[in-house]
């Protein structure tokens, strides 16, 4: 059951399917450390962003843009083909007006996140929605293991407190369940932590390994990198250097950090 009041949890449009009941969850086999942090990863400055106001405040008007290239997108949309099943269970954390999931592929429910509603009610593929602030508080108000996956794509150098968000995360997860955090170069750079914006780009796959390392029970991180060729197309140096004189830009590199939630403690 979802745990949220009914207000908190909304509908971009109306469905067949009611809000309540809600599939039944399993119930928690784990003990009690499964899920618990173990260590923080980021030192006070590591989480400061030059922008102090609040998030709501940033997001409060729409923005219905990509934030990212078509490579980018088709290469994460392939990714989801590859590791999501039909029927599954899928909440998509920090989303917007976009999803990236495949269109062919039937979902049980997808449950949306972010911080801009009217952005969340555009989102095709949403059948309920919830904003939250989660630099200011990290609890979902969802039920514990009611997900088979977990998605956060281009977002998670914004969050202040990834401890606790990737703790909430496989608090939600089923067992098994997987969580696929993407991202690429492109930022609001007042807006991210002072970890990532000072990071490289291999010191932020880093960042993300640990964020799922330090919550007891995540798997070892898989790391997947897609970095493009120079001119953003594959072809000889010469093809290369032409593109750049012709003024085509390079594509989004990608990165994506997978882990799933373990069966058991190891
Ligand atoms: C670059 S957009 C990415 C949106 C979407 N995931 C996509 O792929 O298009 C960053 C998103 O992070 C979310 N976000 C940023 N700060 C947040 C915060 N403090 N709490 C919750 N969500 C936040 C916002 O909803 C925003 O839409």
């Amino acid at each position: 059951m979802l745990r949220a009041p009914p207000q908190t949890l909304q509908r971009p449009r109306p469905r067949s399917r009611p809000l309540s009941p809600a599939p039944r969850c399993s119930n928690d086999p784990a003990p009690a450390a499964a899920g618990s942090i173990r260590r923080l990863v980021l030192p006070p400055e590591g989480r400061a962003k030059l922008d102090p106001r609040p998030d709501r405040d940033f997001y409060a008007f729409p923005r219905l843009v990509t934030h990212v290239d078509d490579g980018f997108i088709a290469t994460l949309t392939d990714l989801y083909r590859e590791r999501l099943k039909p029927g599954w269970d899928v909440l998509d954390l920090m989303s917007s007006w976009v999803s990236h999931l495949p269109p062919e592929v039937q979902f049980r429910r997808v449950v949306g996140h972010g911080l801009n509603a009217q952005e969340l009610s555009r989102n095709p593929r949403l059948d309920y929605f919830f904003v939250k602030d989660l630099n200011r508080e990290q609890e979902l108000e969802l039920e514990s293991g009611c997900f088979d996956a977990v998605l956060c794509t281009v977002s998670v150098q914004y969050l202040q407190s990834p401890e606790k968000v990737f703790a909430e995360i496989f608090r939600v997860l089923k067992p098994g369940g997987v969580c696929i955090v993407s991202f690429s170069t492109r930022m609001f750079y007042e807006k991210a932590i002072g970890a990532w914006r000072e990071g490289t780009a291999n010191s932020r796959v880093q960042l993300v390994t640990q964020y799922f390392q330090c919550v007891e029970g995540f798997t070892q991180p898989e790391v997947i990198r897609k970095l493009p060729s120079p001119g953003g197309l594959p072809g000889s140096p010469l093809d290369a250097v032409m593109r750049l004189f012709a003024g085509m830009a390079s594509s989004d590199p990608f990165y994506a950090v997978i882990s799933y939630r373990n069966f058991k403690p190891m």
